[in-house]
């Protein structure tokens, strides 16, 4: 029975704007089981970075987790003091943040980014961080011998996003979190890292949580995939069920909009309006401006999160008639 290495519940984040609370994460609650591949897909601004950043607790000073739990081996990372996360972060639990690729420090040889980095985080043994370091750069078809003694310029973007992913491994993590690592890059390069990762985790025993707007990457990728719309988990569940039955309208649309290679272009189809602003955002379920099945119950009222078969969970009206028959009547 796989079990969950990351329990996420409840988990509210806010951050203080100029015009107000933007509602980011609201009331998010999932597993990250161990040793899968967590694909977490939503548009931009749906609060996939700030999940993340908040598993790590490393928001931005004006965000605030408001409410909720995340368990990682007995400790709620949401609440831990300092000291116990400085002991998580990196060694435990990783994170390659969004466009990591353009912040490799330009005036620091790779060598001594990632020995550097590794000190920052409490380990000092410069020479095993350097073995590690070129048994990953191995793994990611990367020349150790050159790509340690480049500078970040003198490599391509999909050397530099690679050099990034080995800097999440370099102190043997349980957990990488990957946000958008294949965002910035062109199409074939995008192929050839992911391809790499598929391999990498054949290799080595970790959790990854892969973080995209684009749910076409999930597929071949995630073993399983959770949907964010505007701070919501929207639906979650095996990689193969969302593509081949997607049971919320959102996932539904998103796989619509994927283009694909052998359709017409009239066959993709984009999601009609944009996302709610988040300062305000809509009553009931936050996809119903959107939503072409949208009824009065949606409007007024957000939907549970419901559990169907195989530890799918969606959250729409769709799928609780009874409770919805019921709200309607009150
Ligand atoms: N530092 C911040 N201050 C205020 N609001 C923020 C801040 N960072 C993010 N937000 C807002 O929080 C919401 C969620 O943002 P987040 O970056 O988590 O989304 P995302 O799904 O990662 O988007 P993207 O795909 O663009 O990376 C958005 O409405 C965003 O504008
Ligand atoms: S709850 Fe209603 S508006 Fe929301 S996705 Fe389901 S049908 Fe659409
Ligand atoms: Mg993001």
């Amino acid at each position: 029975m796989p079990e969950p290495i990351i329990s996420v519940r409840n988990l509210v984040v806010f951050y203080r704007g100029l015009r107000g609370y933007v509602h980011a994460v609201d009331n998010v609650s999932l597993d990250i089981m161990r040793n899968e591949v967590l694909g977490v897909v939503g548009e931009s601004g749906s609060g996939k970075s700030t999940l993340a950043l908040s598993i790590l607790r490393i928001l931005p000073k004006s965000a605030r987790i408001v409410k909720g739990s995340i368990m990682f081996d007995n400790i709620d990372l949401a609440k831990a003091p300092e000291s116990t996360l400085r002991k998580v972060r990196w060694r435990r639990i990783s994170y390659v943040p969004q466009a990591a690729l353009n912040a490799l420090n330009p005036t620091l040889k790779i060598v001594d980014h990632i020995v550097e980095t590794a000190k920052a985080h409490g380990v000092r043994d410069r020479r095993a961080v350097i073995e590690k370091a070129k048994e990953l750069f191995e793994m990611l078809r990367l020349d150790p011998k050159r790509v340690l003694n480049s500078y970040p310029h003198e490599l391509s973007g999909g050397m530099r996003q690679r050099v990034t992913i080995a800097l999440g491994l370099i102190l043997d993590p349980e957990v990488v979190i990957l946000d958008e690592p294949t965002t910035a890059l062109d199409v074939l390069t995008q192929r050839f890292i992911l391809d790499l990762l598929k391999d990498l985790r054949r290799k080595i025993n970790i959790t990854m949580v892969f973080i995209t707007h684009d749910i076409a990457i999930e597929a071949d990728l995630a073993d399983r995939v959770a949907v964010m719309y505007a701070g919501k988990l929207m639906e979650l569940g095996d990689v193969y069920q969302i593509f081949k039955d997607p049971k919320h309208p959102y996932t539904q649309a998103l796989i619509r909009s994927i283009p694909s290679l052998i359709g017409s272009v009239d066959e993709m189809k984009p999601i009609p309006g944009s996302p709610p602003d988040l300062v305000n955002p809509p009553p009931g379920c936050r996809f119903h401006p959107r939503c072409p099945l949208a009824t009065d119950i949606c409007r007024r009222k957000e939907p549970p999160l419901i559990e169907l078969e195989n530890g799918r969970i969606v959250s729409c009206w769709l799928y609780a008639p009874e409770e919805a028959k019921k709200v309607e009547r009150q």
